[in-house]
């Protein structure tokens, strides 16, 4: 899709739709609404009074302009309560629209600077949501389908107003919304890829690729050198596994300096049948997504490529398959990180802690300075958060306040589960340094416990998306399937660290 501002007036502006929004509780258009209401001989007023459109949040109002305008649509989308409007609900709403005009087979479309006369939001803000609404609500995967999509594509959204000077700020909005928007789309399509095309060396490729486009530096160890590095428990997760497992490097620099500002690390297990403490068959296909914190990342190392911030950033995946076999791991078995500590492995499925003992031992050894780490870490997490919300763990406030501001600036909701040291009881081990399960009890936070052991004393924020990287149905700008979260909180935090 073509998004773009262009200065233009909204009743001769040449488009299959004109987009324009309503507020709760408008008893007569005004402003830009109200010209066009002219225009139509009171149409919109009409459907105001009759309670057709009441401007809740989404509603989306088709009205065929029957050419007393140019435009051969005007839609109408509704942004709830005028005083309580907000970036995220643009962008929900512009998902919300581009779906409905996609389905009518609208192909070009122009949308009025949403929100904007309220003077609620600055063009700049409202450029970048609308370009993020509607990039993110118009996903979908289809790479496996042989037929043709028949619902039609939503070719371009231009934004259009009167002054320059807004146009030129909606342009600048919309260039970082486009950059953040399909970070996250591409994160999805690896996550929603199934897993028998998605191994770890087809994710390493994913990556390499990024990287090349993007001019970042790439590195993908095999397995020899996983070995070399002692990277014991990531091995052990792998060895099950007819999949060569892939340990995955990529670089950004944005200073002179040597040091690494952060690093960012996602889970890569790209499929989780949970080995030989085997997963129950129902849902265990969700599993392909297992490598959601590893897409999110490589789709932010994109787009931090791209928008070029003044901060280091190193992005680490442990790539592998958990499957059940004659050479699998087995429950009992001890396994020794790279930073020397050994793990008694209680439950074969808690594989995604192993994995990131050494990916974070890694982290360290390189000096970063931070450390965020993502994963589908916990079925716990699931049920405590649903998929709305991702559940937060650090040992430093500070960074995890960035965090989550960075996610509130893009409406990815996080929200923090305690560290206490209580807890720490259930990962003892009587055999080895720690166990790899703390049983049922507060499972999010014995996992998230585990990889804290591997921070050390490194500024640390742990990510569990268990529960939001995937939807069952769309809701807003999150597309059923994967969603692409944390992508673009990852990338909004990198740019807050920016010098
Ligand atoms: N990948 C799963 C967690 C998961 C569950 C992600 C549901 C998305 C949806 C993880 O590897 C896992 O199996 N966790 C277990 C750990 C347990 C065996 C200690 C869990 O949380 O049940
Ligand atoms: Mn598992
Ligand atoms: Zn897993």
């Amino acid at each position: 899709m073509e998004i773009k501002a262009r200065i233009g007036s909204i009743k001769r502006v040449r488009a299959d739709a004109i987009i324009m929004c309503v507020y709760e509780n408008t008893k007569r258009p005004r402003g830009d609404l109200s010209t066009i209401n002219k225009a139509l001989n009171g149409a919109i007023s009409d459907l105001i009074h009759n309670g057709e459109i009441k401007g809740k949040l989404g509603e989306v109002t088709i009205i065929h302009s029957l050419g007393k305008i140019t435009a051969d649509r005007v839609v109408t989308i509704g942004l709830g309560k005028r005083t309580e409007l907000t970036l995220d609900k643009i962008r929900s709403a512009t998902s919300d629209v581009c779906r409905a005009l996609k389905s009518k087979g609208v192909k070009r479309a122009a949308i009025v600077a949403l929100g904007t006369c309220t003077g609620v939001l600055a063009p700049k803000e409202s450029g970048q949501a609308i370009a993020e609404g509607a990039i993110l609500g118009s996903y979908a995967f289809r790479r496996h389908m042989t037929a043709k999509d028949d619902s039609g594509i939503l070719e371009s959204l231009t934004v259009i107003d009167r002054s320059r000077t807004v146009v030129a700020a909606a342009q600048q909005g919309i260039n970082e919304g486009i950059v953040l928007a399909e970070a996250a789309n591409l994160a999805r399509d690896l996550v929603n890829e199934p897993a028998n095309f998605m191994t770890p060396t087809h994710l390493a490729a994913e990556a390499t690729r990024i990287a090349e486009k993007y001019k970042l530096e790439v590195e993908v160890f095999e397995r020899e050198e996983i070995k070399k590095m002692g990277m014991g428990a990531f091995l052990g997760v792998a060895q099950g596994s007819h999949q060569p497992p892939k340990f995955i490097v990529m670089k950004y620099k944005g200073t002179e300096s040597k040091d690494f500002d952060i690093a960012l690390i996602g889970k890569g297990l790209t499929f989780d049948s949970g080995g030989i403490s085997l997963k129950p068959a129902e849902k265990m296909g969700d599993m392909k997504g297992d490598m959601a914190g590893g897409a999110s990342v490589i789709g932010a190392m994109g787009a931090i490529g791209q928008l070029k911030p003044k901060v280091n950033v190193m992005a680490i995946i442990a790539a592998t398959e958990n499957m059940p076999g004659g050479s699998a791991l087995k429950p009992a078995d001890v396994l020794t990180a790279m930073n020397g500590k050994t793990i008694e492995v209680d439950n074969t499925d808690a594989e995604g802690r192993l994995t990131l003992a050494d990916a974070l031992s890694y982290a360290n050894k390189q000096g970063v300075k931070r450390i965020v780490d993502i994963a589908t870490l916990t079925g716990g997490c699931v049920v405590a958060l649903g998929d709305v919300t991702t559940g937060a763990f650090t040992n430093n406030q500070e960074l995890l306040g960035a965090v989550i501001k960075a996610g509130e600036a893009v409406g990815d909701k996080i929200w923090q589960l305690p560290l206490f040291e209580e807890y720490k009881e259930q990962n003892k081990s009587t055999i080895a340094d720690i166990k790899n399960s703390g049983g049922r009890p507060a499972s999010p936070i014995t996992a998230a416990l585990f990889v804290g052991e591997f921070a050390g004393e490194t500024p640390w924020v742990h990510l569990d998306i268990a529960g939001t990287s995937d939807i069952d149905k769309n809701r807003g700008y999150y597309t059923k399937g994967a969603t692409g979260v944390p992508a673009r909180t990852l990338i909004k935090l990198v740019l807050s660290l920016s010098k």
